[in-house]
């Protein structure tokens, strides 16, 4: 019996997927501010659930980030940081995630005068047990802040050899406008020949995006982009992405915070074309959706089939930095649960 045409939230959760677009900053949920505003002696200015929700109205990148940064001020130490990504890798396990990339912004916490040891250690504690305790297989992906110096993104990097092992690649993120890519060419450079991979934030509707996306690609060369959907702008440069085999990491709840809906009609244009986008959550605690329910919304919105919501979690694990062997293994697994879920339809 073939798969049901219409894919379910069952059928989407249990599918086995990767997690490649994800802040662990942006996985703060407004209980574990609280708990730690408290145990830090840190006062936000909120003191319920309620009122922190309140504080979350922003229609824009812009006005997101001048949300999201104030409220890290309560990760102190590294267990704070730790339980950060613990209860995301919890959560993330309960929406079919087996294998996630997770961004950190080193320099919003060294700028605070937290050290680049306490950030790393604890969430790479975390990252180190999720296998075992959640069922997730964890790297962490250092992001430089674009609206910081490139001497600033530099001492980042030199920040982290140190912690070379610990790190599999390094990004590029926060507000786009009048920071484009270029301005980081050479600390990509730099990250290039210390071993990392390489991806970079190419927003949403952002001034510029094209010529930013054709930057990452031509300049900086790297081996994904994040969003990266205006691509649609320039066939041509579809036909490179297309043909490089490069994975843009959509969001599509998170798109329809930051511009004015979800782009679903550019990301199924691309998945229908062959381009290797997946769907990811971006910042779930800000825009109230994790990874399965990113795959809802854009499966209703753009009328996706159900083989076509399996192409996207077989893309999460072609565009992840996983090895060969273990990137063959996660999409057997795929191959299985569908299998397994055809024989229980019988
Ligand atoms: N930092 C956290 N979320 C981001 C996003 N969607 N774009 C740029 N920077 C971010
Ligand atoms: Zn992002």
């Amino acid at each position: 019996m073939p798969l049901p045409a219409t894919p379910t939230r069952e059928f989407i959760t249990g599918l086995p997927k990767a997690e490649l677009h994800l802040h662990l900053e942006g996985t703060l949920e407004p209980e574990l501010k609280l708990r730690l505003a408290e145990r830090n002696g840190i006062d936000i200015g909120q003191t319920t659930v309620e009122e922190v929700r309140a504080t979350y109205e922003f229609d824009s990148l812009a006005s997101f980030l001048a949300v999201y940064y104030p409220a890290m001020e309560v990760l102190q130490t590294p267990d704070d940081f730790y339980e950060l990504a613990d209860a995301y890798l919890a959560r993330a396990a309960a929406d079919g995630v087996k294998h996630v990339e997770m961004f950190f912004d080193p320099q919003a916490h060294t700028s605070r005068g937290v050290s680049f040891d306490a950030v790393v250690t604890g969430y790479h504690r975390a990252a180190a047990e999720a296998p075992e305790k959640h069922g997730v297989d964890a790297h962490l992906v250092l992001c430089f802040l674009r609206d910081m110096s490139a001497e600033s993104a530099a001492e980042a990097l030199e920040a982290s050899v140190p912690y070379r092992d610990k790190i599999v690649g390094v990004g590029l993120d926060s507000d786009e406008r009048g920071n484009p890519p270029e301005k980081f060419a050479e600390v990509f450079d730099r990250a290039r020949d210390l071993g990392y991979r390489l991806t970079a934030h190419c927003d949403i509707d952002q001034e510029g995006s094209i010529d930013n996306i054709r930057t990452v690609l031509d300049r900086i060369g790297v081996d994904r982009v994040d969003h990266g959907t205006n691509v649609v702008e320039d066939p041509a440069l579809v036909d490179v992405v297309r043909e490089r085999g490069l994975g843009l990491t959509c969001c599509p709840i998170s798109n329809s915070f930051v511009t004015d809906d979800m782009k679903a009609t550019e990301i199924a244009g691309l998945l229908r074309d062959g381009v290797r986008v997946m769907l990811n959550s971006d910042d779930p605690a800000y825009f109230g959706g994790y990874v399965a329910d990113n795959y809802v919304a854009l499966a209703e919105a753009a009328d996706l089939t159900t083989v076509e919501v399996v192409q996207l979690a077989r893309n999460s694990f072609e565009a992840s930095w996983l090895t060969d062997e273990q990137r063959a293994a996660y999409l057997a697994d795929i191959d299985g649960y569908v299998a397994a879920y055809e024989a229980d339809a019988v």
